[in-house]
């Protein structure tokens, strides 16, 4: 038998409980396990033939996270060897009963990488374990937390075992939710996840402690002046602001209003201003070879606004945010009162 190397990512912890008890259904079964924290920045090893790779991983907008799909690009080729994939997801209660979460296309998307570095795809899986998106749900405590997590546990050991066997199958999807899946995953993975970056805040109860900094999974945080920045590979895990000890980081309601404002104008103001400069720059063009012109201009200059929105525009809103005057403006968050989850007896320190 080869080796099984178990990959896991994991932004709260659910994952690495996940991968845990995969782990101990693999060494139950005999099989050598190595297992890779790759949200510690570690890379997929090359693999040989009768090795397993498990990919074990906390789902971002029915995506992989985008730290997850760099490091599979990057992958070497490894003719040969298989690989399963199990998606950690964000399960709720709701009237005493368990909704689970759903990985989208998080799973094909994966194994289509790494069949193209010449895995055999073994099988994939979702487990549902709490809800870590605290911004948006209720984080689940008590009883509730005790019985989605006994519900991702038995997911994550029926998965395990199913892989120690060698007969784990495949995760069904029609091709309705296989589309919307891959669509709204790919929006998430180059968009919306650098937006949320965007919104996150240490307000007054930051002690410039720098943990958030020294356990980012994607390396994004940089402390400036004693106070957490976001930088661009954040692929909002939100560890960050489930872990700080001192409850500091939220998500701001301030750069929240100003990003939809401002990308309200922007969106219906590219329309009339191409219009505008092609009638300056191109006064006689045909009506067909307007019209595209001036959609193709409007989407530039939208594009444009994008790139203004996360460098410039967003280097002045940190530096407006750190005068005194203007703090509690930006400060102000929905998040404060909010509860933060942890998976049980995770600890980054
Ligand atoms: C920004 C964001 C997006 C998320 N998207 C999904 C999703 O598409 N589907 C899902 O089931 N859970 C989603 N979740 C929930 C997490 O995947 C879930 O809580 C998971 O158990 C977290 O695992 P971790 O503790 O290993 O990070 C999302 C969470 C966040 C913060």
């Amino acid at each position: 038998m080869g080796k099984t190397v178990v990959a896991v990512f994991s932004g709260t912890g659910n994952a690495f409980r996940a991968s845990t008890l995969v782990t101990q259904e693999l060494k139950v079964a005999a099989h050598s396990v190595e297992t890779l924290d790759l949200s510690a920045g570690a890379a997929l090893p090359a693999l040989g033939a009768g090795d397993t790779l498990i990919l074990c991983t906390s789902t971002l907008g029915f995506s992989p996270p985008s730290t997850v799909m760099s490091r599979l690009k990057a992958a070497p080729r490894s003719p040969g060897a298989r690989a399963a994939v199990l998606f950690v997801c964000g399960g709720i209660m709701s009237k005493g009963t368990i909704s689970g979460g759903w990985s989208g296309a998080a799973p094909l998307v994966s194994l289509a990488l790494l069949k193209s570095k010449g895995y055999d795809a073994l099988g994939s899986a979702d487990a549902s374990y709490p809800e870590n998106w605290t911004q948006v749900t209720e984080a689940a405590m008590g009883a509730d937390q005790e019985a989605i997590i006994a519900r991702g546990d038995a997911e994550a050991r029926a998965f395990g075992k199913a892989v120690a066997e060698g007969r784990p199958g495949f995760i069904k999807r029609n091709m309705l939710t296989r589309s919307l899946g891959r669509f709204i995953g790919f929006i998430f993975r180059n968009i919306a996840r650098r937006v949320l970056a965007k919104l996150y805040i240490a307000d007054d109860r930051c002690t410039s402690c720098g943990l958030c900094a020294r356990s980012c999974p994607a390396s994004a945080i940089v402390m400036k002046g004693g106070l957490p920045s976001w930088a661009d590979p954040c692929c909002a895990c939100n560890r960050c602001i489930n872990i700080c000890p001192a409850a500091a980081i939220q998500s701001s309601t301030a750069r929240l209003v100003l990003f939809v404002a401002l990308n309200l104008v922007a969106v219906f103001a590219s329309s009339p201003a191409a219009r505008a400069l092609l009638a300056w720059i191109a006064p006689s063009l045909s009506a067909p070879a307007h019209g595209l012109l001036s959609i193709t201009l409007s989407l530039a200059l939208y594009g444009v606004f994008c790139a203004l929105q996360l460098g410039p525009l967003d280097r002045l809103l940190c530096t407006l945010e750190r005068k005194p005057a203007l703090r509690r403006f930006f400060t102000a968050s929905f998040t404060r009162g909010f509860r933060r989850y942890l998976a049980p007896g995770f600890n980054k320190e």
